[in-house]
């Protein structure tokens, strides 16, 4: 029988999202430069830590043999350049022991950084306390991911109990929780109603890279192909979530440093990157993976002089232009 998490891998990594909305979003400047690339701070202060980017590593891995190579290798990565990293869900671990070594292997790498651990709602809160135990971790993460659950053959199909789920998770686990979707955005009402249920850690996770009703077809016997185009993407829920009172992470969609810039610029603390991680971890050596993200780290802060910026709180402020479905998203969305 095939390991779910290895079809989840290996259906990820032959997705290719080469546009989105990211592309519809255009930063304007002043030509006339007045930053210093070395000025250029893009440190957040989180959590009761610094970080040393803004770039985290999101919910991915763990609960199969190839799950836990790919783990120990972000686990290096994460470890080299300070990112926080999430873990995939750790249910597999909490029904079998077996697993918990494909999740643990990165304490290793991390002995001194922040793991997020992640759980779906489906699981109790006793076991959302356990998954926090099992990783040792610093933050859990609380998936929603209801059409993935839908599109999968054996998916759970019941979810009324999530409102009072997410709340008795809060009020239960002693590390700070974040709520995230799998790649299919939130509008405001959602995040509304997750800060009315105590939420104040939300990563919007939306469409435009790893899309994973697709990835759950490639598991099914009659594909839902229309559904693919379903939730919206991660530039239109962090214009849908401007002034709220949470704290927001964007994911879903990141391919490169603008993107990073964009994101950020759009009202995001942090940026998490999956499907990009991943491919890097599965395609390149470490030692070329270092090179890669440094220059990726390096890019960031070369555009955020190029934009006239030197910290993340400015980039916020610079202009910009909407163009396309974003635009009609916009303008249909207004109060
Ligand atoms: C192979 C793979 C496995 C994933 N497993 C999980 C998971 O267990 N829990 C979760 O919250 N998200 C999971 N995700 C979703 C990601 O965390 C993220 O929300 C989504 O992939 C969008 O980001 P991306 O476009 O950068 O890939 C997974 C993504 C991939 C690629």
């Amino acid at each position: 029988m095939s390991n779910r998490k290895d079809d989840h891998i290996h259906s990820a990594l032959k997705q290719d999202h080469p546009n989105n909305d990211f592309d519809s979003v255009r930063l304007l400047s002043n030509s006339v430069g007045s930053v210093n690339v070395k000025d250029v701070d893009i440190q957040v202060h989180m959590f009761e830590r610094t970080f040393l980017t803004p770039i985290y590593i999101n919910a991915m891995s763990g609960g199969s043999e190839l799950s836990k190579e790919v783990n120990e290798k972000l686990s290096v990565v994460a470890s080299h350049f300070g990112f926080p990293m999430a873990t995939g869900s750790l249910s597999a671990a909490i029904k079998n022991d077996t697993w918990k070594e494909s999740f643990q292997i990165i304490q290793k790498n991390m002995e001194n950084g922040f793991k997020i651990a992640n759980i779906g709602l489906s699981r109790s809160k006793e076991d959302a306390k356990k998954a926090v135990e099992i990783l040792n971790a610093d933050a859990l993460q609380i998936h929603l991911n209801v059409a993935q659950e839908i599109t999968m053959p054996e998916g759970d199909r019941e979810f009324k109990h999530w409102n009072a789920r997410i709340s008795e998770i809060i009020n239960y686990i002693d590390v700070p929780v974040i709520v995230k979707e799998v790649g299919f955005g939130m509008t405001r009402e959602t995040v509304e109603l997750l800060s009315s249920l105590g939420v104040t850690y939300i990563d919007v996770s939306g469409k435009g890279g790893t899309n994973f009703i697709s990835v759950e077809n490639d598991r099914r016997v009659n594909r839902l192909k229309t559904f693919e185009n379903y939730g919206i993407s991660t530039v239109e829920s962090l214009l849908d979530n401007q002034n709220q009172k949470v704290t927001l992470f964007a994911s879903g969609g990141i391919r490169d440093a603008f993107d990073v810039v964009k994101a950020l610029s759009l009202g995001a603390t942090m940026v998490g990157m999956s499907g990009y991680f991943l491919k890097l971890v599965m395609q390149h050596s470490i030692e070329e993976v270092l090179v890669i993200i440094q220059t990726l780290i390096d890019d960031v802060k070369g555009m955020m002089a190029v934009l006239n910026v030197e910290n993340i709180q400015d980039l916020k402020h610079v202009q910009k232009i909407y163009h396309g479905t974003v635009l009609e998203f916009i303008n249909q969305r207004k109060k």
